[in-house]
């Protein structure tokens, strides 16, 4: 820059003229580039029409993009719909499932599709707990518990969306006794993307004692978006303990040692090596359908898992300062076809980490706490961040 400035100064005859002009032509290019490579270190961020609900509320959908990775994430259920990633040659494709038209996420009520799930993420046993000694009764929707917030969670309804530095925040305000939770609850969600990640940032607030469990529902296929199952995934969760379910998924209370059963993932593993095990609790589940007790302070960024696919050389890497991750291998995903398109999925079609509370944390004294009282404002953070492994 400073040859081409000092060039360009020189001369004042018609030929020096048109060499200053050249100069001057390459100087304003050489800044464009310099401003073109500064945005691209930055995300860019889109917004569009994704189509309207049953009651003709309007939902937007946002791409947000950066150096390896595009995130769609849209106002129905603060819902990711789309992360495509490149593979180890560079090709790119959408590693999460979900529908190509809104009306397929409308028509499936149960896979919570890329969805931001509360209040409670995850069950609450008959849908009751109490706080400072008052009983609560939510929605019972899964056999006779609640899961995932209830009848019509926050995975159900449309959020006020903003665009924000490399992302979008999504906001949604729960009234009191929205699906019989307490307290008036203030919920940011905050979609960014940074080289190869997507992170999501929450913070809650509420102006009663209520109890609240956020988590974001991906379905991860890194084959690609209907490509295979995720039997031949590895994965590993650094964990020594993790929570075992009764017959309804309800944890027991005890945190039991992962050491010699099929859940110790702490060293990488084939997910489908163990899954069929002639194990009580894989039985219980269909497969894996746990939550692991991290590693590491609750509030403490920590990897929370990391998935490789032998296929593409995808590897996923999960961080979260969530002091436990449910493991989803997708064990009710059915075929069920949804929406216009008739789009569904197999078993096993795609793998889940929710990063989270435990399950039932409620009605569970020992286990991290989830209430949330007036005046605290609490935040948690996970990140996705995608990377490819030579063969
Ligand atoms: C969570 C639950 C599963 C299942 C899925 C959604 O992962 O733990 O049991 O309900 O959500 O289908």
């Amino acid at each position: 820059m400073r040859y081409l400035a000092a060039k360009c100064a020189s001369g004042s005859n018609p030929a020096g003229r048109r060499d200053r002009e050249k100069m001057t032509m390459s100087l304003a290019k050489v800044i464009l580039l310099t401003m073109t490579t500064a945005m691209a270190a930055h995300g860019t961020v889109t917004k569009a029409t994704f189509g309207n609900t049953s009651d003709g509320t309007a939902v937007d959908i946002y791409t947000l993009k950066t150096e390896g990775i595009e995130a769609q994430v849209m106002t129905y259920g603060a819902r990711v719909v789309s992360i495509k990633t490149p593979d180890r040659d560079g090709k790119v494709a959408n590693v999460v499932l979900g529908y190509s038209a809104l009306d397929g996420y409308l028509d499936d009520g149960k896979t919570y599709f890329g969805a931001i799930v509360g209040r409670y993420g995850n069950r609450i046993a008959l849908g009751k707990f109490s706080i400072d000694g008052h009983q609560y009764q939510v929605p019972v929707n899964n056999n006779a518990n609640s899961l995932h917030g209830g009848t019509v969670g926050f995975d159900k309804q449309v959020w006020k969306a903003h665009e924000v530095a490399d992302g979008v925040e999504m906001t949604l305000v729960s009234k009191d006794g929205d699906q019989g939770y307490p307290g008036t609850l203030t919920a940011h969600v905050r979609y960014t993307v940074h080289h190869g990640a997507l992170r999501i940032d929450y913070s809650v607030s509420t102006d009663k004692a209520t109890v609240v469990n956020l988590t974001n529902h991906s379905y991860f296929n890194l084959a690609g978006d209907g490509k295979g199952t995720i039997l031949d995934n590895e994965m590993m969760i650094p964990a020594d303990k993790f929570t075992p379910v009764d017959a309804g998924l309800i944890p027991t209370g005890v945190l039991a040692p992962v050491e010699g059963t099929p859940f110790d993932f702490r060293k990488a593993t084939v997910i489908g090596k163990r899954i069929n095990d002639d194990n009580e609790q894989l039985k219980i589940a269909g497969g894996y359908d746990h939550n692991w007790v991290l590693r590491g302070q609750n509030g403490e960024m920590k990897t929370a898992a990391r998935v490789y696919e032998p296929g593409s050389g995808r590897v996923l890497t999960v961080t979260t300062t969530e002091p436990g991750v449910q493991f989803y291998s997708g064990n009710f995903l059915d075929g069920t076809k949804y929406g216009k398109a008739q789009e569904g999925f197999v078993k096993n079609a795609a793998l889940c980490l929710e990063t989270q509370h435990f399950p039932d944390s409620p009605n569970h004294p020992s286990f991290p706490t989830t209430e949330l009282k007036p005046g605290e404002t609490r935040h948690s953070t996970t990140t996705f961040t995608f990377t490819t492994h030579a063969k």
